[in-house]
């Protein structure tokens, strides 16, 4: 509680003149793309996300000072949207989907198993810096329940003992590649840039497959179709 009274009561550091000259750059590279300045403020603040690994009140100002946008229309948006994290993030952002059909398929059982095996809590993040912990909400991969997310990538059908060995995976620093992407995974912050649309450079980032599960999904909706809708 403390710390969060500190942040809502302290004035924000400014940026380094340095990191503000280059966000400035890009933060209008991403402005130009709109009609609106206003409009870009969705990927500003994954931008400013990136630089710290979460959107503090620097980051706020920033947006603020770019858009012609107060901080408290800023701060409104950055809060209602859960991608936007408020306190700082590690390498790895793991969240577990508790909703319901995850949850009545092993969600549950993988959260309260990763809390043990890291010792944190929701929200909270290991000693090493590596593994920040969440349940998250339905992310409408229902068809691989019960899913794990790694910095917004899938890990399909999971269970406590391979999300345990996911996160050991993660946390002793190899690489690992999401269940339908062809790229490794990157960092949370390296995640922020690309979410703000800055070129995935990965190799293999575009040679992602749909899965199986999805795949009858689609096949089933055309035969229906086909068939005037009959089932
Ligand atoms: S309930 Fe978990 S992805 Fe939909």
């Amino acid at each position: 509680m403390t710390e969060v009274l500190l942040r809502l009561t302290t004035r924000p550091v400014p940026y380094p003149k340095e990191v503000h000259d280059r966000l400035e750059v890009e933060a209008k590279s991403i402005i130009d793309c709109y009609p609106q300045p206003r409009s870009a403020l969705l990927p500003l603040l994954h931008l400013v996300q990136s630089v710290e690994g979460y959107v503090s009140g620097t980051g706020i100002g920033f947006c603020a000072e770019q858009l012609g946008l107060t901080e408290a229309e800023v701060t409104a948006v950055s809060t209602f949207y859960s991608m936007y994290r408020r306190t700082p993030t590690g390498d790895y952002h793991v969240g577990v989907c508790t909703n319901t059909l995850c949850a009545v398929m092993g969600g549950d059982e993988i959260f309260a198993e990763l809390k043990r095996h890291l010792g944190i809590q929701h929200g909270e993040t290991t000693t090493d810096g590596a593994v920040t912990l969440e349940h998250i909400e339905c992310n409408a991969a229902c068809d691989y329940a019960p899913v794990v997310m790694v910095n917004w990538e899938f890990f399909d059908n999971q269970t406590p003992e391979s999300a345990r060995a996911l996160v050991d995976a993660l946390r002793r620093g190899e690489q690992v590649t999401a269940a339908r992407s062809g790229a490794p995974l990157c960092t949370f912050r390296e995640t922020a840039r690309l979410l703000a649309g800055f070129p995935d450079e990965r190799p293999g980032a575009n040679d992602g497959e749909p899965g199986a599960a999805t795949l009858a999904g689609l096949r089933s909706a055309r035969d229906a179709d086909e068939s005037g809708g009959a089932q």
